[in-house]
């Protein structure tokens, strides 16, 4: 027999669907059992106090940050579950086109999936700032159309933040954004969305005019409002003189450990991925730990030894 779930349960369950329904029009299904006592998907980690953006900005004091920032990307609700209690900011990023639904760029990426993933990550979280990254083309056309995109990111996930690329050009955009109830986090240097401009991912701040224009474009954010700014693929020197150059926390990735934080995609980390770029440490070996354990359940269906008596059902006697 199939387990069922209790009549109890059914009924709390369409009580919540009933009381959600009208704040999200389109209510998501999910695979979690919902926990009665606290309404958070199973399995939930110890309820801690989620932190907040103006906490987060406070972390740099006088252009100093004790306690560096640790930021990862989370695109699931488990991963979030388990990333959550060692973070302090949790990236929506947009990079979960080419790691989850595997597109070739992240250019690709719409709102729609920015909005669930979003949702699904504030879902699995309790104590991390979740930022959802806005997608090309869905803020760049005017500061309307940013409020327009940002404000439908928060309504749908309940995450705290958007984050955004490029500097000068966005820093009136940012500033209506902020000046509106919308917490921004900028983005400079390598900016992915701008691979068909950049022409690829190489590392930025070589040459003396792209030096100069990293630094002006988070002087340019952090005049606006932006509450932290990820460097993305820049040359040390200059990661570290942008750190410098603005009173909001720099988040590295490819950058420098003088920033006042870092990201990394998790999976990339982890070792999901054979190929990583330079600045990525594989922190273990998933790829091959799945590729392991695949083989041996593959072996182990094909040889019937599984299931076993100890998954199967019998009839009681
Ligand atoms: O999309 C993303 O994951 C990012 C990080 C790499 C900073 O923007």
């Amino acid at each position: 027999m199939i387990p069922r779930p209790r009549q109890g349960a059914i009924a709390f369950s369409f009580l919540c669907l009933l009381i959600i329904t009208p704040l999200n029009a389109a209510p998501m299904s999910t695979t979690f059992q919902l926990d009665t006592s606290t309404s958070r998907a199973n399995p939930t980690p110890k309820p801690m106090r989620r932190l907040t953006v103006p906490r987060v900005r406070a972390r740099k004091k006088d252009g100093v940050t004790e306690e560096p920032l640790v930021m990862l990307t989370a695109y699931t609700a488990r991963q979030a579950q388990l990333l959550d209690a060692h973070c302090d900011l949790l990236l929506v990023g947009d990079s979960l086109g080419q790691v989850i639904y595997g597109l070739p760029s992240t250019i690709p990426v719409t709102l729609e999936m920015m909005a669930n993933h979003g949702a699904a990550v504030v879902r699995g979280s309790y104590h991390s700032v979740v930022v959802v990254d806005m997608p090309f083309g869905s803020y760049e056309g005017s500061k309307e159309q940013a409020f327009e995109s940002a404000s439908y990111l928060l309504k749908q996930t309940g995450a705290a933040a958007v984050k955004l690329e490029g500097g000068e050009a966005m820093a009136e955009t940012v500033e209506f954004l902020n000046s509106r109830g919308i917490p921004v986090m900028g983005h400079v240097g390598l900016t992915p969305q701008a691979v068909n401009v950049l022409g690829g991912y190489a590392a930025r701040g070589r040459s003396d005019s792209e030096a100069d224009k990293i630094v002006s474009d988070a002087v340019a954010l952090d005049k606006a409002g932006a509450f932290a700014i990820v460097i993305e693929g820049v040359v040390e020197p200059i990661a570290i003189e942008t750190t410098k150059a603005v009173s909001v926390p720099t988040i590295g990735i490819g950058a420098s450990a003088q920033c006042d934080g870092q990201v990394l995609v998790t999976e990339d980390m982890l070792g999901m991925f054979e190929r990583v770029p330079r600045f990525v440490k594989r922190y273990d070996d998933i790829a091959g730990m799945i590729d392991k354990t695949v083989a041996t359940y593959a072996e182990e269906v094909r040889s019937r030894s599984f299931p076993s008596e100890e998954q199967t059902y019998q009839p009681k006697s």
